[in-house]
């Protein structure tokens, strides 16, 4: 389908738009996105294009994700240049709600989703109720949509998990799609906060990846000394001038990770500057 992208901020004009869709019969993809699009989201449409007839991307910087001395009101808002990518890689229909539109009770009083388990650690630990902002934000935008699928990128390996545990406890019928995280040649994945970074930053921030192929190479070969390759990853990454938060090897499902497991997550978290940078890479044991 390539029509032009129809840009829509009212519920009840997507509803009327998404059903005369759904009558003709069309499969409806989601991407969920708080805008600033970078090449990675553009894979991400991409991706849902192969699975749907109807691509619906959203842009809405979720305050309920943030923690208060995060970057709510700095994160970048860029709606027209995203409108541009946007139709250029062929998304249908772009839902822009105010926060009036989603939260109309306020946020307090808004009701909450929370994913027990996986939502805890790592991000979850760092940023307090983060993952509840992600949970009900999401939760809302299927409700919204309504969607046959959703895309959602690896590079967010935490909240990816949340959103599968989340599809599966409410009994979404909606098939979650992970795409694979985009890097720039030098191995840096992208993410908007990227811009951010100074130009000096800009250069050192690919030893997050560097870091994470170092550590995947030893755990594929077998060395299995998990808090001791932890600790090679992070002292790596503060002599480069990063402050880690956390780097941990875990189970793909992000239980502890086990001796005799067939594939590892490496997940961290670290900051440059003032930014916060996250990154993963999946390892699978040498099979020789
Ligand atoms: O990954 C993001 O950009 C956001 O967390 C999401 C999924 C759009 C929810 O606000």
């Amino acid at each position: 389908m390539n029509s032009p992208l129809k840009t829509l901020s009212n519920i009840s004009d997507l509803r009327q738009e998404l059903a005369s869709y759904r009558s003709e019969g069309k499969k409806i993809a989601l991407v969920p996105t708080m805008g600033n699009l970078h090449q990675g989201h553009l894979r991400l449409v991409e991706e849902a294009k192969r699975h749907a007839d109807v691509v619906v991307a959203t842009i809405f910087v979720n305050p309920l994700q943030f923690n208060p001395d995060e970057d709510y009101e700095s994160y970048p808002r860029t709606l027209e240049a995203d409108q541009a990518k946007l139709a250029s890689a062929g998304c249908n229909l772009l839902f822009t709600p105010s926060v009036e539109m989603v939260y109309p009770q306020g946020q307090e009083n808004q009701t909450r989703v929370l994913v027990p388990g996986v939502s805890e650690g790592l991000c979850g630990q760092k940023r307090p109720g983060h993952f509840d902002g992600v949970a009900t934000i999401v939760t809302k935008l299927f409700n919204f949509v309504q969607p046959d699928i959703a895309c959602f990128g690896q590079k967010d390996y935490q909240q990816l998990s949340v959103i599968r545990k989340l599809v599966e406890d409410l009994s979404f019928p909606i098939k979650i799609i992970d795409v694979p995280t985009h890097r720039t040649p030098e191995g840096l994945a992208l993410s908007s906060r990227n811009g951010y970074l100074t130009p000096e930053q800009l250069a050192k921030a690919p030893t997050l990846y560097a870091t994470l192929k170092e550590t995947a190479k030893q755990l594929a070969t077998g060395n299995t000394h998990f808090n001791e390759l932890n600790h090679q990853a992070r002292a790596r990454l503060a002599e480069q001038g990063f402050a880690p938060e956390y780097v941990e090897i875990r189970n793909i499902d992000l239980s502890p990770a086990s001796l005799n497991a067939k594939s590892w997550v490496i997940l961290i978290a670290a900051r440059l500057g003032k930014t916060r940078l996250i990154d993963n890479l999946i390892v699978q044991r040498d099979s020789n």
